[in-house]
């Protein structure tokens, strides 16, 4: 859907329902066969699709968690993300901010729309975390760390906003040759859009060299584990991502290599919410601390990861299984891969996990 958004945007199809949201030309399905029109409207289904499913995860995760858990809170916040961004796209439309527009309103909302999508993207990310077993994150625990995350991700969403507003100046304004656009990116009476394009490749490198710093620090102190898996990942992200900007503007920044681009740029996000996640974890509780949380009925067992986030003694980072069902944990460590027998004494009466 992120995607096909940024085809609606790019092959300038935001106009194709006209300015009526939520029906396409007034009507609930559009008769016109235009290109534009059928665009558009699949970008609408394809949201109206995402809202039901963001219920659904709601819907589970209450059902499924107790009161307090992370998972509840991940799964309100991709509820949250998933209604702002209707909003935002919603009035994209109804302000008519769409096709050829070019005002600095236009600019600004396609940088607010991406920021919202970043933040429903890790919202997503962080659900899938905690339903997987990792723990809650704790900002104040990592010092040092925890500044040099938060910076790399603040300086991610900043370059990404930056990022939206140079493909509407590329999507508008598009150069006729490299030459022709570098002159324009340097012309003082060019449009504003034009004159932007400069500043996302310039905060590309700063910003994809201190991702790169973050995630080679990351990954030297900690191989094994999780997070130096996630470093390892978002160390490919970024430097895929360098090279794909650099051939955007070689190639005038075509619709498919947008996309790609667009893409890869989600899968840096990612890598680093799930760095973040994994080295900002707090130490699971004792043994005997009322406040543990229950675990979901289908937890995935995650490998140990010891380290940044240094867990308690003997932790293997899963949360804890509670006092109630007399659970007891058994794991055994082979090669390449770990599992475990667990027994209950209540709902399940037995299962290995892989
Ligand atoms: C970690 C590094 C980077 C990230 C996260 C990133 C992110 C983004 C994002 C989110 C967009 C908007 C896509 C859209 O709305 O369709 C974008 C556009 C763009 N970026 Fe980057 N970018 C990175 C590196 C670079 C580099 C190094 C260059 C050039 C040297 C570059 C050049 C461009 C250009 C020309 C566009 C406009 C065309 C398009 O949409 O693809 N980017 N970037």
């Amino acid at each position: 859907m992120i995607l096909w958004g940024a085809y609606v945007r790019a092959s300038g199809s935001g106009a194709g329902c006209g300015a009526h949201w939520p029906l396409c030309n007034g009507v609930v399905i559009p008769q016109s066969a235009q290109a534009a029109t059928m665009i558009e409207f699949t970008h609408r289904i394809m949201s109206g699709l995402s809202v039901l499913f963001a219920v659904g995860l709601v819907i589970w995760a209450w059902r499924s968690y107790p009161r307090g858990s992370q998972v509840r809170l991940g799964a309100g916040l991709v509820g949250l993300f998933t209604l702002s961004e209707a909003v935002v796209g919603a009035g994209l439309v109804l302000l008519e901010l769409v096709a050829n527009n070019d005002s600095a309103l236009r600019a600004g909302s396609v940088a607010v729309h991406l920021v919202n999508t970043l933040l429903l993207v890790a919202s997503i990310t962080l659900t899938a975390w905690w339903a997987s077993g990792g723990n809650p994150v704790s900002l104040g625990r990592q010092g040092i760390n925890s500044t040099l995350l938060v910076a790399a991700l603040a300086l991610v969403v900043l370059l990404s906003a930056t990022g939206a507003i140079t493909a509407l100046g590329d999507t508008l304004f598009p150069a006729a040759s490299l030459a022709q656009g570098v002159q324009q990116d340097f012309s003082p009476t060019a449009h504003f859009l034009i004159r932007l394009r400069i500043y996302h490749p310039l905060l590309a490198i700063v910003t994809g060299s201190f991702c790169l710093f973050l995630a080679l620090r990351t990954r030297d102190r900690q191989k094994e584990g999780l997070a130096g898996k996630f470093a390892a990942a978002l160390i490919a992200c970024v430097a895929v991502q360098i090279c794909l900007g650099l051939l955007n503007i070689y190639l005038l920044a075509p619709i498919w290599l947008q996309m790609l681009h667009l893409l890869v740029s989600d899968l840096v996000w990612i890598s680093l919410v799930l760095l973040a996640a994994a080295s900002l974890r707090q130490p699971p509780p004792p043994e005997s601390s009322p406040s543990r949380q229950p675990p979901p009925r289908e937890a995935v067992n995650l490998p140990a990861d010891r380290g940044w986030g240094k867990p308690g003694p003997g932790s293997d980072g899963l949360q804890p299984l509670p006092e109630t069902q007399k659970a007891s944990r058994v794991c055994a460590r082979g090669a390449g891969f770990s599992w475990g027998l667990e027994s209950t004494g209540r709902t399940l009466p037995g299962r290995v996990r892989f």
